[in-house]
This record gives C-alpha cells, structure tokens and sequence, in this order.
C-alpha cells in the first residue's frame, strides 16, 4: 500500500505539504519557503520528530498527521528487528515524537490513535498502521472542507477578513482550517483577505501570501502592528485564526499575538472566530491557563549583532499565547459552530 489516498489538490487548493509515497513520508521544508519549494524524505521515525522540531512540518493538524506516519515508521523498522520484541521496542520511538512539540494536542491525539492500533495489531502491524494514518490524513482534509462551508456561512455579508499565521493547506492535511473558511468565502464573494506577518518565525508573510497566491486569491499583508489600525480603519468584519489547543472551557492556545488580536476586535467591534478541528480540542484541559505553552530559542528574535558573546541583552520568546473564551464569537470545527463558548461551553460538539 504505498498510495496517498489523501483527497488530491484542486482548483484553489493546490500546496501540499505532506505525502506519503514510496513507503516514505515527503515532507515540504518549510522553512525554506518562499524561496525554495523542496520535499525532504523522511524514511525513518527519528526524521519525522526532526522535522517536527526543527519545524520543517507546522500547524497543529500537520504535525499531528507526521507524527502518525512517523509512527508507520518506526513499527515497520521495529518489527523488521524483531517480530516479538516490536510493541515494547517502539516506546522510545513514541516518546521521541511526543516531545517533539509541547502546544498542539493535535500531536497527542494522534499518538493516542496510533496507540490504540498498536495494542490491538497481530502480526506484521504495517499494513494496519499505514491505513489508519491515511484516514487520519483524510478526516483531516474533509473536516476542513466541513469547517469551510460552516465558517463562511458566518461570513455571509462580510467585505474583509484578517487571518494570523498560517493555517492552510501548509499547516494541515489539505485546505486548511481558518484559511479553509477563507478559501470557501472568497468563493462566496469575500472581497479582501488581510494576513499579518507573524514575527518572529513569518508563517504570515512567507507562507500565508506565498500559499494564497498559489491558489489564485489575492492578499494583503500587513505588519502584526498594524493590526489594531487595520480594524480601525473598518475594512475588516472578521478575525478568522485556528488553534493549536482548545481547553474544554473555549480558550484557545494559537500563535503569538493571537490574543492582541482578539483585545483589539473586541475594541473595535469586530468578530474573533476560531476555527480548529475537534482533535485540537483538549477535554482533559480544563482552562487556558493550564495548557504548556512552547518557548523557542532567543536567537529567533535577536539580530546578529547580539548574538555574539558579551552582550546584556536577552529576549523571551514565547510561541503561543492563549485567547479567553470570552473573547471569542465563533468557535467553528466539523461537527458544528459554538457561538460563543464562553457562555454556551462546547458540550453541543459531543466530548471525546
Ligand atoms: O508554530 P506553528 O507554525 O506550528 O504554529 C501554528 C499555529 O499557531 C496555527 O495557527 C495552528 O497550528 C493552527 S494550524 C491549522
């Protein structure tokens, strides 16, 4: 079985950042990008947890889906070496890929999936491993599309949107989560799609546009700063963001400078929607504030100049900031819209 059966790119959908073949896992070097468009193989499941890491492969729903085929990886080279030992042997393989980024519960979703298989498969566990990952990679792709018929419905009337990060096609199995409603409204007659850059790391301005432009709908970049004055100025209705972590309360873990942004739609009476699929909800985490939040190197944000010996200065460089309930107008995932979950909760999407 080496075929990707992922639904294939089409019109308006075309970036893939994920495909197995070959009995390997292709993974899109984003950190390269806009500038260079190359696939790195991943033959093994130590690679996969490299590319997680080192953030080759992002976006929650992304990482989730490597980390699965990571785990075909690792069972297949485990059995290979032994047929009775392969269940206790790929432990260390499983932890490797879990500590390979701590915010998306994506990741531990789909660890958990692949671990139920593990403890019911007889015999050579890659065939049955290789089908569950591409159904995870599938699902993913379809509750996206769901999401963007759901999201755009709310739409329905609105001129300008402003996006943060990236969530597309680059950052999931295919289409996209906020980008995805993005995607369905601008079919729909949206008229302008504003994305921030998204200091330090710029999924904004290298990845966002660049993937938008790929799939023939035009954007507006602006600088994180700017945001609060694009809001001002009216030309946005909407703030559409994904997730990386949703607490069973509706607070929402997202990258840096999400939650500027939600504090400035409320001041400026525009709406805030999350859109995330319910695999990036955590029911074991109750509330925001207990969702670990990754910090990356200080040489993410420090120029050259400072990074040399002898300096005073440091930086602190959280990734994720997490958005409260209350500041949400729309949670949107593929079995339904929660307006806002501050006040209704999200027991209406049906727990685990
Ligand atoms: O650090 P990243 O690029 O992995 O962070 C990605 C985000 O914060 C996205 O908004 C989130 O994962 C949702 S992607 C559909």
């Amino acid at each position: 079985m080496t075929a990707d059966p992922a639904p294939a790119p089409h019109h308006h959908d075309t970036v893939r950042a994920l495909q197995w073949q070959e009995d390997r896992l292709r993974v899109l070097d984003q950190r390269r990008l806009p500038a260079v468009f190359a696939y790195d193989d991943c033959a093994d499941s130590s690679s996969v947890a490299r590319a997680i890491a080192t953030m080759r492969v992002r976006g929650a729903p992304a990482i989730g889906i490597a980390a699965a085929y990571g785990v075909v990886l690792a069972a297949r080279a485990r059995y290979r070496q032994d047929p009775g030992g392969w269940r206790q042997a790929i432990e260390e393989d499983l932890r490797e890929l879990a500590a390979s980024r701590p915010t998306a519960v994506n990741l531990f979703w789909a660890l958990d999936r692949m671990k139920a298989a593990i403890a019911t498969a007889e015999g050579d566990p890659y065939p049955g491993l290789l089908a569950l990952a591409h159904a995870i990679h599938r699902d993913d792709v379809e509750a996206n599309r769901r999401m963007g018929s759901l999201g755009a419905e709310l739409l329905r009337g609105s001129r300008g949107v402003l996006t943060h990060c990236n969530t597309g096609s680059l950052a999931t199995g295919g289409y996209g989560t906020a980008l995805g409603v993005i995607r369905t409204a601008w079919t729909q007659g949206l008229e302008r799609v504003y994305a921030g850059e998204t200091r330090p790391w710029l999924q904004g301005s290298r990845l966002t546009v660049w993937e938008l432009e790929q799939d023939g709908i035009p954007a507006t970049l602006i600088a994180d700063s700017a945001a609060a004055w694009l809001m001002r100025s009216g030309q946005v209705q909407w703030v559409i963001v994904g997730a990386d972590r949703i607490a069973a309360n509706g607070d929402t873990a997202n990258k840096i400078g999400t939650y500027s942004l939600a504090v400035n739609a409320r001041q400026h009476g525009v709406r805030f929607m999350v859109a995330a699929p319910t695999s990036t909800i955590d029911w074991n985490t109750a509330k925001g504030a207990d969702i670990e939040i990754e910090e990356r190197a200080a040489a993410e944000l420090l120029n050259d100049y400072f990074l040399g010996d002898g300096h005073l200065i440091g930086a602190w460089n959280p990734v994720f900031d997490v958005t409260p309930a209350e500041l949400i107008d729309a949670i949107v995932t593929e079995r339904g819209v929660v307006l806002n979950p501050a006040v209704t909760g999200l027991a209406a999407l049906g727990g685990h």
